[in-house]
């Protein structure tokens, strides 16, 4: 018998990454699909979405029609994920040929919903924080594993609370054998998933150890056979000495975080509930860069967020340039739906916003070419993880750098030392000296 295929996009964070692993994983053991990327050849078309900014929520119904108009007789259409959880049946009400929505906490439902025509699952207090799900890994090198479900705090821009309700911790034994498990397989790096990881801890579903973030990355570092760590995301208000302290200490954790700052500006910060001011975050950016001299720090900023002055804006500006971020993901605030700002008056003009935001990213350019400068001629080890298709092979120094290599899969789940000869904003080109 012809196995049926599966065409999966997965859209927004590498949470959705890990989701749409998860339900890879089920269909193949359940149902037996196995993986295509001809969405005219899927038997089983599934759109994993995002929801945090607006404009991929309009594209997704143009890209629904197209699937609808492409696929093969018979063939079913699924939206899972962040929209999926926010819009609910109104998906197949504007698209009434989707045969099941999949909300972003209900991803082990895959099997079920798929034999329940209009079947549409979107309950933010299903509680999968001990679900055992099948296995299925995109990349052999590097594995994804969760921490937890959902989140606990109310930023008053963010519909993921919405999307994927209140933050329960995975027991630590269950992690820590998906972390072996992972490294038996071959997996030298593991990339822990959170909405907030060094909230970790916070609640548990059942009797469970009470078990915090840094305490979390002891066990997963003493695991045999993994040799890289990395998280995403930490929450700044949640980065305590004890914590910065592991950070800097162990050698097995990447020295590359992620903080994000949404805003420089103390009374912004207020206003979108991040319980942090900007000398709090000035305070432990600097306190990382004091106990990691090498460590990369990215971070996400949000412009123009309802009451943003343009003093506020400067204050923005200020951080970056007393941090000096590695990488800097910027965004215009866009209003959403079930967040507390979608009723906010005190809006920015979208020109204004507009234009702060090539400002930031035109000043953050400038940053990333002295950076980048500064790394010709330095050396690194680079874990390879992927092969291009220029005859060139792909990854990343400890401290995040994007190196490439001439070179084939010979160097794919290795690990050599670099000197960078060529450099760019985001990409640096090396040539293997050990
Ligand atoms: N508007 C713009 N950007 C947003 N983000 C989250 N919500 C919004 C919004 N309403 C950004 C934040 C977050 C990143 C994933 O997306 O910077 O960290
Ligand atoms: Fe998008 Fe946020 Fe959902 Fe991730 S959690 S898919 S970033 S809305």
């Amino acid at each position: 018998m012809m196995s049926k295929k599966l065409f999966i996009e997965t859209l927004g964070c590498a949470m959705n990454v890990r989701d749409s692993e998860h339900m890879i994983a089920e269909l193949n053991a359940h149902e037996g699909y196995e993986l295509t990327d001809k969405a005219d050849e899927a038997d089983l078309i599934l759109v994993n979405t995002c929801s945090v900014r607006e404009r991929p929520v309009h594209k997704l119904f143009s890209e629904l029609g197209v699937f609808n108009k492409l696929k093969k007789e018979g063939a079913k259409i699924g939206v899972c994920g962040c929209t999926a959880s926010h819009l609910g049946k109104d998906i197949i009400k504007r698209a009434p040929y989707v045969n099941f929505v999949l909300g972003a906490r209900n991803v082990s439902k895959i099997t079920d919903v798929l034999h329940r025509d209009k079947a549409v699952e979107i309950e933010i207090d299903y509680d999968e924080s001990q679900f055992a799900f099948k296995d299925f890994r995109t990349s052999p090198y590097k594995a994804y594993i969760n921490i937890s479900i959902g989140c606990d705090k109310q930023c008053t821009f963010c519909i993921v609370p919405k999307t994927r309700g209140d933050e329960i911790s995975i027991p630590p034994e269950l992690i820590i054998a998906e972390v072996q498990k992972a490294a038996d397989g071959g997996a030298k790096e593991i990339f822990l998933l959170g909405q907030n990881v060094n909230n970790y801890g916070r609640r548990f579903s059942g009797n469970e150890e009470k078990v915090n973030f840094t305490e979390l990355l002891r066990r997963v570092s003493a695991v045999e056979g993994v040799e890289r760590i990395r998280f995403t995301s930490p929450h700044p208000l949640h980065m305590d000495d004890e914590f910065i302290e592991e950070f800097a200490r162990n050698p097995k954790i990447c020295k590359s975080m992620h903080m994000p700052l949404q805003s420089g500006s103390s009374e912004i910060l207020k206003a979108m509930k991040r319980g942090y001011t900007k000398e709090w975050f000035l305070n432990r950016a600097a306190k990382l860069r004091e106990l990691v001299p090498n460590v990369s720090i990215s971070t996400d900023i949000i412009v123009a967020f309802p009451g943003e002055s343009e003093a506020d804006f400067e204050d923005t500006l200020d951080v970056m340039r007393q941090v000096r971020f590695e990488q800097v993901f910027s965004f215009k605030y866009s209003p959403r739906p079930l967040t507390e700002a979608e009723g906010f008056t005190n809006t920015v003009d979208s020109e204004i916003g507009s234009h702060r935001l090539s400002t930031l990213q035109a000043y953050q350019d400038t940053i990333l070419d002295s950076i980048s400068a500064s790394l010709l001629g330095q050396e690194v080890d680079v874990y390879f993880e992927e092969l291009r298709s220029d005859g060139y092979v792909a990854g990343r120094s400890d401290n995040n750098v994007l190196v490439k290599v001439k070179g084939s899969e010979e160097w794919l789940g290795q690990t050599a030392r670099v000197r960078i000869i060529d450099v760019s904003r985001s990409v640096q080109y090396g040539e293997i000296v050990a």
